[in-house]
């Protein structure tokens, strides 16, 4: 994989993009500017993280007449929240994230989960004990109306997140746009061997987020292994003269991962862009490939308290 990945709807999406997760309005903005200026040309949001409209001031202030991008020249994604299956919620949410970040069209479009909230303000509904309130709309109909703004021109084209081979598959039997991406959780602990080929013989897109191993999930505890601090990342890092994150993100992309790191620093937004002038070798990339333990560091249980996703091993889903 180069700096660019062709998806099945033939555009051009950057391989490297910035993920802003957990980028808090306050440093997103001008994190977004760092991005833009350094040579980054995809931009991963969503609804739900809360900062759109501070994006969308940081590519007014850099894309459009007069400034020094076009808005074809970006890759924008954004993706809609649980609480906005309802197919008749799906254009409006689409259109609300159009209007924070300022756009008239998104490269692309996500169902940030395969499973559904009670809809409403709420982004997290729960009843009194604390549990999530779900709602039994299916993905498929979600995925009926996500098509439609397609047909209407408001996204390029749409994809999955978080879902699993068969929920994925699912979707390929019935649509009439097919899914160009599944982001996932992908890192060096996760490797998703069997989804990414999976992805691969259908021509679906993995991007990987969290892909340094996202150290600053709000739920880390000391007691779990640092993948940035890993002993045997650190040496590979170090014979290539690179650091673990571009020895990480290099390893991403040679098995076909488009990644979406997330960073507010400067020094190492550039540098998560530098990593195309090394290759690692056959076997540093195996012996990366051994790290993976399983270890998933977002897990829907920190929503709810008992795990209402599972992955391939147990492809079982709670309403389906
Ligand atoms: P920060 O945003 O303070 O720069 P992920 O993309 O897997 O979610 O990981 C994000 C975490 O990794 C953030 O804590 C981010 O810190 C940190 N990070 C991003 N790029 C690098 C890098 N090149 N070196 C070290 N840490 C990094």
């Amino acid at each position: 994989m180069g700096t660019f990945v062709t998806l099945s709807s033939g555009q051009r999406m950057p391989t490297i993009g910035l993920g802003t997760w957990k980028s808090s309005p306050g440093q997103v903005k001008q994190a977004v500017v760092a991005a833009l200026e350094c040579g980054y040309r995809h931009i991963d949001c969503a609804a739900v993280y809360g900062n759109e409209q501070e994006i969308g001031e940081a590519l007014a202030l850099c894309v459009g007449p007069g400034k020094t991008l076009r808005r074809e020249e970006l890759f924008v994604t954004s993706k809609l929240w649980n609480t906005k299956h309802d197919p008749e919620d799906v254009e409006d949410a689409c259109r609300t994230s159009l209007a924070h970040l300022g756009l008239s069209y998104l490269d692309l479009y996500l169902m940030h989960w395969p499973m559904a909230f009670q809809k409403g303000k709420e982004l997290m509904p729960r009843r009194n004990d604390g549990t999530i309130c779900y709602s039994d709309t299916h993905y498929r109909d979600t995925w009926k109306a996500m098509e439609n703004l397609v047909d209407k021109g408001l996204v390029k084209a749409i994809g999955l997140s978080n879902f699993n081979a068969r929920q994925m598959e699912e979707i390929i039997r019935v649509a009439k746009h097919k899914p160009v991406v599944n982001q996932v959780e992908c890192h060096p602990y996760l490797s998703q061997a069997d989804l990414l080929s999976h992805c691969q013989s259908l021509a679906v897109c993995v991007t990987a987020y969290s892909p340094l191993g996202s150290g600053d999930r709000p739920w880390a505890s000391p007691e779990e292994p640092s993948l940035l601090e890993d002993p045997k990342l650190g040496a590979i890092a170090q014979r290539y003269q690179k650091s673990p994150a571009q020895v990480i993100l290099r390893w991403h992309i040679q098995r076909g991962v488009a990644c979406i790191p997330k960073s507010v620093t400067p020094s190492r937004i550039q540098q998560n862009l530098d990593v195309f002038d090394f290759n690692l070798s056959q076997e540093d990339m195996k012996q990366i490939d051994s790290f993976s333990c399983m270890r998933r560091f977002i897990v829907p249980t920190a929503v709810d308290g008992k795990t209402v996703w599972r992955d391939a091993e147990h492809p079982h889903f709670p309403f389906h």
